[in-house]
């Protein structure tokens, strides 16, 4: 498997899965659809959670994907051999199917099957979890890996910490899992060295947990209705793992990138550390930039939520690339070149390649105009540090008002010797994000599973307000995103003008009429060819394979979604727009409540 492509992981994982019966659906977007609990995918199973909790697929119990995930928990680390802020993980899922049996045995295959990956079975090790108080020592995997021929000293119990995936938000499905590495080529690092050690003998290349429980907000775990797998192998890792490369960016995900790099600055990748590092930030932030304005769910660079984490990639690489001296408008001239490499895959990419190159030309701009003025403002704060410590309520101000995200300032610091007070920063954003309402707590609110009768409520009111928009604004209007808390909902939706009061209480009107018609909400599966034609709303991106759910509303809404809903428009209540406001360039956003059945 030296010489084995992206692609061609991508599509033998995929083909391997089909074989055992399940059905490929598309990656979903990278901005996660009605969770508040994170910004971003973090993993493969993340958008399939209400299917993990019970609500049956359209696409069948046995599914594969390869889905785009941004973690950007470590966004200061990249520029290291092995962090990035978005990779493509590979994964299979049994709803209620299959278990430890056949996860486990075709792990195996695929793994070790000349046909696929080929790999020598003495250089695989495995991990099974150890057991405590909430669940039980996994001796049955352990068994199963016996069984395949295994041996002892490649099979490791392991605690909690190293064992077990999930929620991936603060509630909802998780469960003790199964982890499979490859020994490489580095020697142990003592006779206790073990996959649980970050020496490098051992590498991590795919994890099927076992979703078998529920954590409550009360940090209790109860059982799933049903016992479900969810697999997960990082695809640029593991490329780099079979090919023997020393890190991933001299991956074939990589090499096109740095090489236009290289190209546009003149310098060479490898040339010397801080060359390098400086390489590998503006690939990896330009990547995940790329990806996140290309999404069909994409936003712009902005002071909240994604458009932030969006804002700070996108100005970290530029600053890096200031550094190379790089030219003007290169963030444009990397963004053509990934949307090239990954068009195929995430045909998304071409489709709003448009927006990717004028947000990132916008971004570009604006930021080396606030740049110099903030370069200096630091200058003048640094000259007046006496400790050697950057107080937080500067480091906000820079923030604030100059537009310098937060690691910039640290970055500045640590160049010349100086700290900034961490905490003190982000109690000083935390005060601002309350004020302007927009408050990350919020987003902690409500648990990742969170499908109590109130957000299925507010859910159903989301669909009457986009159709209601519809009508009084205009068939512009399209769903931009969604998040929804116990509650309110909020939605975005492109729109190129402030909604004025008339037409908010017209749409408020509209919604109010058919909640008080309680009509029945009737979802049925179809195609989305089917769906479209009978002129269905709502994002098509087929992440659910050939069949979707739609749901419709007497002849008022009528939209692809995949749940949960009211069963009736009247159990809403009374419908409120609570405020009407700018998200971005292009995007407007409203915020509603609902007060449910009124006696
Ligand atoms: N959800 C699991 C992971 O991300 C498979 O590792």
């Amino acid at each position: 498997m030296k010489d084995i492509t992206s692609a061609q992981l991508r599509e033998k994982f995929q083909a391997f899965m089909e074989s055992k019966g399940h059905h490929r659906i598309a990656s979903a977007s990278v901005i996660p659809e009605n969770d508040p609990t994170v910004l971003f995918t973090t993993a493969g199973m993340h958008p399939l959670v209400p299917y993990l909790m019970g609500t049956p697929h359209p696409a069948g119990t046995r599914l594969t994907d390869v889905q785009k995930c941004i973690r950007t928990g470590d966004i200061d680390e990249v520029g290291d051999a092995s962090h990035l802020t978005f990779f493509e993980m590979l994964g299979n899922w049994s709803l209620g199917d299959y278990f430890k049996k056949e996860a486990i045995t075709w792990s195996w295959e695929f793994l070790t099957s000349p046909e696929y990956l080929g790999l020598d079975k003495d250089r695989l090790a495995f991990t099974v979890f150890e057991g405590n108080e909430d669940c039980p020592r996994d001796e049955e995997s352990y068994a199963i890996w016996r069984s395949m021929g295994v041996k002892e000293d490649h099979l490791f119990y392991l605690p909690k910490e190293h064992n077990w995936w999930g929620p991936a938000g603060i509630t909802g499905p998780c469960g003790p899992d199964t982890e499979m590495f490859i020994i490489t080529d580095k020697p142990a690092c003592g006779p206790n060295c073990s996959p649980a050690c970050s020496c490098g003998h051992y590498l991590e290349i795919w994890n099927d947990v076992f979703m078998q429980y529920n954590k409550q907000k009360d940090g209790t775990f109860l059982p799933l209705a049903k016992k479900n797998v969810d697999t997960g192998m990082g695809l640029e890792r593991t490329i780099c793992v079979l090919t023997g490369k020393k890190t991933v960016y001299e991956t074939d995900a990589f090499t096109g990138i740095l090489a236009r790099i290289s190209e546009l600055c003149g310098k060479t990748y490898g040339e010397d550390e801080e060359t390098t590092r400086a390489f590998r930030i503006i690939a990896d932030h330009m990547r995940t930039a790329t990806f996140i304005l290309g999404d069909d769910r994409g936003v712009s660079p902005s002071n909240t939520d994604q458009g932030y984490i969006l804002r700070r990639l996108i100005r970290r690489a530029v600053r890096f690339g200031m550094r190379l001296g790089m030219p003007e408008g290169f963030t444009c001239e990397i963004a053509k070149v990934i949307i090239d490499q990954y068009k195929g895959p995430y045909p998304e990419l071409d489709r709003n390649s448009a927006f990717v190159l004028e947000q990132l030309k916008l971004e570009e701009s604006r930021f080396a105009r606030t740049l110099r003025q903030g370069e200096k403002e630091f200058d003048k704060v640094a000259s007046r540090v006496q400790d050697g410590v950057i107080d937080g309520l500067s480091a906000f101000h820079l923030y604030d008002t100059y537009g310098f995200p937060i690691e910039m300032t640290e970055e500045l610091a640590r160049e010349r010797g100086l700290t900034v007070d961490l905490p003190s920063f982000e109690e000083n954003f935390r005060k601002h994000q309350e004020l302007s309402h927009q408050g990350a707590d919020q987003k902690f609110k409500g648990g990742l599973a969170d499908q109590t009768v109130e957000t299925a409520r507010l859910h159903t009111a989301t669909h009457l307000l986009h159709a209601a928009l519809r009508k009084v604004l205009g068939d512009e209007v399209a769903q931009k995103g969604s998040n929804i808390t116990a509650e309110r909902l909020r939605f975005d939706f492109s729109f190129g003008r402030k909604v004025t009061k008339e037409e908010l209480a017209e749409v408020e009107k509209l919604v109010n009429e058919a909640i008080e018609a309680d009509v029945p909400v009737v979802c049925e599966e179809m195609t989305v060819p089917e769906a479209k034609e009978k002129g269905a709303i709502g994002l098509f991106e087929s992440k659910y394979g050939d069949r979707v759910r739609t749901y419709k509303m007497g002849d008022f809404s009528f939209e692809i979604c995949g749940g949960p809903h009211a069963e009736h428009t009247g159990e809403l209540g009374h419908f409120k727009i609570q405020k009407e406001e700018s998200s971005s360039a292009g995007v407007r956003r409203i915020k509603a409540t609902v007060t449910g059945p009124q006696a």
